[in-house]
């Protein structure tokens, strides 16, 4: 839904959610600025992810890796050889795009025709149509799905394969142009890696060659043992981190969705060999139930389990979220066997095993990772709180239901008139609660506009005080989602507000 996405960017921009990263020089592609209510969604978003990790599982601990990291990290975790974008030039327009993105596209283009045939079925059949039994059986449709069905298995065997010829050759058969000149003149595909490089140390000849990290999950595997000695950690234990990752994504595209600089959560939980599909399927529900103690609309979700896997991997799934512009991947759970460890042991010559006291033997522990993206769940959250309202009285209000718990300001205070002594008295609300919670004050313009204001950009909760409230220590409450408004005592808003805001 390309209006609503339009929608989500500009109202990001409003309300001081997101900004282009270095704007006033035309920004930087794909890089983007927290501002200040973003900056504090971010961090409230991160508070529940870290707590529900750290706090509610005693065996799990967490970690703060560097983002430079020695280059044989890399080499090991195999991101040297095979972290790559398969990339094609148009040679007339000198516009480099994703061959496999662009075949992706292609296909996608089928998919919309697919969908034009069922709405112009259904408003033909009406309650009667049958739409599985449409799509099986209409010539149109189930040639449109079949061509799409090779047209993908081809694309994915040849990149299994590398045959990157056999690439350009779907592309040219396909006949597929340049998106932005309609050139159909393609250069050969070749492999680019996604890992940005940079330097490290002053003279030109003593530097070497880092890479800012792709991932974060291999801080967490080369301190393996650091953390396991010292923590005095038993398998099966857990170590979670936030931190930037990057990587030079050529299809920088979708918003905050894909980003050159953004931050991961992930959490690398290490088991007996043998038992990982036990955890993976564990790490499967608590993920689900940690997104659904959000209260974000069920529908919204979906599991994909893995056809094809990675070559380190034994099981993976992705939570996909229903953005703006469809289901897409939201966080990866994988099973990823002990090849991390292994690859780190061989290229570094360190053991990194645990000791089973009770079995008297050495072994490589199994990982199950659960990794989300913190920008994607930021956009999920947002896109997902963004609504536009029609109310009783036939006017409109746009309203940004964030889940409370993660709501940039919890609480505005607005005196009804700037006179009166009610400005003190909201002021001196505002001195009470601010140590509990995050409180703005405003006194400008008329209140009604006030509470729109604070429902679009997200604040649960308006506390207003009146000129009754000098008498009876009363102010009212106005619930953002609801609009329903309730007296209550000054002296009672601390308990009332914590009872809605605990986790
Ligand atoms: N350690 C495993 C790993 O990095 P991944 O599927 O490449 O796996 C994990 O990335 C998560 O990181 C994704 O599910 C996504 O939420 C997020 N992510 C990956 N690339 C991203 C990008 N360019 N911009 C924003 N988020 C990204």
């Amino acid at each position: 839904n390309q209006d609503k996405f339009k929608q989500v960017i500009a109202h990001a921009k409003e309300y001081g959610y997101i900004f282009s990263s270095s704007e006033i020089y035309d920004g930087l592609s794909a890089v983007y600025d927290y501002g200040q209510n973003g900056v504090e969604l971010k961090n409230n978003i991160k508070d529940y992810w870290w707590k529900s990790m750290t706090q509610l599982h005693q065996n799990i601990v967490g970690l703060d890796a560097a983002i430079l990291m020695h280059p044989k990290t890399w080499k090991a975790s195999g991101h040297v050889d095979a972290f790559n974008d398969p990339l094609i030039d148009n040679k007339d327009s000198k516009k480099r795009y994703r061959a496999d993105v662009l075949v992706e596209d292609y296909v996608e283009k089928l998919e919309q025709k697919v969908q034009k045939e069922i709405k112009k079925a259904k408003k033909r059949f009406g309650d009667d149509f049958d739409e599985a039994q449409f799509v099986n059986t209409h010539p149109r449709v189930v040639k449109y799905r079949k061509r799409s069905k090779d047209i993908l298995e081809r694309l994915a065997k040849s990149l299994t394969d590398e045959n990157l010829a056999d690439v350009k050759a779907l592309i040219e058969e396909l006949e597929i142009a340049c998106p932005a000149t309609g050139s159909k003149n393609w250069t050969d595909v070749k492999q680019f890696n996604l890992m940005f490089g940079t330097k490290m140390g002053a003279s030109s000849e003593s530097a070497s060659d880092l890479y800012l990290r792709p991932e974060t999950a291999q801080g967490i595997f080369v301190n393996f043992s650091n953390v396991q000695k010292t923590g005095r950690m038993k398998i099966p234990f857990g170590i979670a981190q936030i931190g930037k990752a990057f990587r030079n994504e050529i299809v920088a595209r979708q918003f905050i969705f894909r980003q050159r600089e953004f931050e991961q959560m992930e959490m690398q939980f290490f088991v007996k060999p043998g038992e990982e599909l036990k955890w993976f399927e564990y790490w499967k529900d608590q993920r689900q139930a940690w997104h659904d103690s959000l209260g974000l609309d069920k529908e919204n979700y979906r599991f994909h389990d893995h056809d094809k896997l990675a070559h380190y991997a034994n099981a993976a799934t992705d939570i996909e979220f229903d953005f703006p512009f469809g289901f897409k991947e939201l966080e990866g759970i994988h099973s990823r066997t002990d090849f991390d460890l292994k690859a780190h042991e061989e290229l570094s010559g360190k053991k990194l095993q645990f000791y089973d006291h009770e079995d008297g033997k050495s072994y490589t522990p199994y990982v199950i990772e659960t990794s989300i993206g913190l920008d994607r769940m930021f956009l999920a959250v947002f896109s997902a709180a963004l609504q536009d309202e029609t109310l009783d009285d036939g006017s409109s209000r746009t309203v940004l239901k964030l889940p409370s718990i993660l709501a940039p300001v919890k609480v505005a205070v607005l005196p009804l008139l700037k006179r009166d002594g009610l400005p003190e008295i909201a002021e001196q609300i505002v001195e009470d609660l601010k140590w509990d919670f995050n409180v703005i004050y405003d006194e400008k313009d008329a209140v009604g506009r006030r509470y729109r204001r604070q429902d679009a950009a997200g604040t649960p909760f308006c506390v207003t005080v009146d000129h009754d409230s000098k008498t009876d220590n009363s102010v009212t409450i106005r619930y953002r989602d609801s609009m329903t408004q309730k007296r209550v005592k000054i002296s009672e808003l601390k308990s009332i507000l914590e009872a809605e805001l605990s986790y």
